[in-house]
């Protein structure tokens, strides 16, 4: 027999071996397999018939946070937000920062790499709220994320904190209100 012949019996046997029946795929499918079809089942969104209360999913609980994102609600400025963004600040940023919020820590000496900028750069005092607020919530560069730190409102806090370090460096005393005005020029006339 040549070579020819007998890969050409080779392949005949392969052909006939179990791995070539086609038979059973031609059965028709199980019948309690349709039942699957028509039997009662939970969808996740819509109501049916198995389901009382409707749908499979269950209504989220009061004050539930959505998953990867939090509650944007910004509280309104006052001096209680700035008072609990101060006493955040103090807790968790002015380790690097600083009280002032110049930069300058005893951590930040220690960075080999970047240490952080100071709050009174040209570059950030032009940062809005917002954008110090996103800085706090996604990290930035080398600094992580202090999300998971902070409340949703402590975070506006902490953001709103930043920008009066900023303002109280460059305050005109002319822009204070009188009383403030008046306090000032009694201690520094
Ligand atoms: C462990 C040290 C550390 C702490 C704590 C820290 N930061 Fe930072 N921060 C840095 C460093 C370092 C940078 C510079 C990162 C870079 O440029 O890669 C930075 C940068 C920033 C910037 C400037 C981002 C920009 O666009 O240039 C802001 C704003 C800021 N931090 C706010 C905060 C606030 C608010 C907190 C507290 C919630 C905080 N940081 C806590 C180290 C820290």
């Amino acid at each position: 027999v040549s070579a020819c012949a007998r890969s050409v019996i080779v392949v005949a046997i392969a052909c006939i071996a179990p791995g070539c029946d086609v038979r059973r795929a031609l059965h028709p499918p199980d019948p309690d397999f349709n039942r699957m079809l028509v039997q009662p089942k939970g969808q996740p969104y819509e109501a049916t018939r198995a389901f009382e209360n409707g749908a499979v999913m269950r209504a989220p609980p009061s004050g539930a946070i959505p998953f990867g994102g939090r509650q944007e609600t910004r509280p309104p400025l006052s001096v209680a937000l700035l008072t609990q963004g101060r006493e955040r600040y103090e807790i968790l940023c002015a380790a690097c920062h600083g009280v002032t919020g110049e930069g300058t820590s005893v951590v930040a000496t220690k960075m080999q790499h970047r240490p952080p900028p100071s709050f009174l750069e040209a570059r950030l005092t032009a940062y809005s709220a917002e954008e110090i607020h996103r800085v706090v919530v996604e990290g930035f560069g080398l600094m992580r994320s202090y999300a998971t730190d902070l409340d949703p409102s402590e975070m506006w806090a902490v953001a709103e904190y930043v920008k009066a370090l900023q303002f109280s460096r460059h305050a005109q005393v002319a822009s204070l209100p009188p009383d403030v005005r008046r306090r000032l020029e009694a201690v520094a006339p």
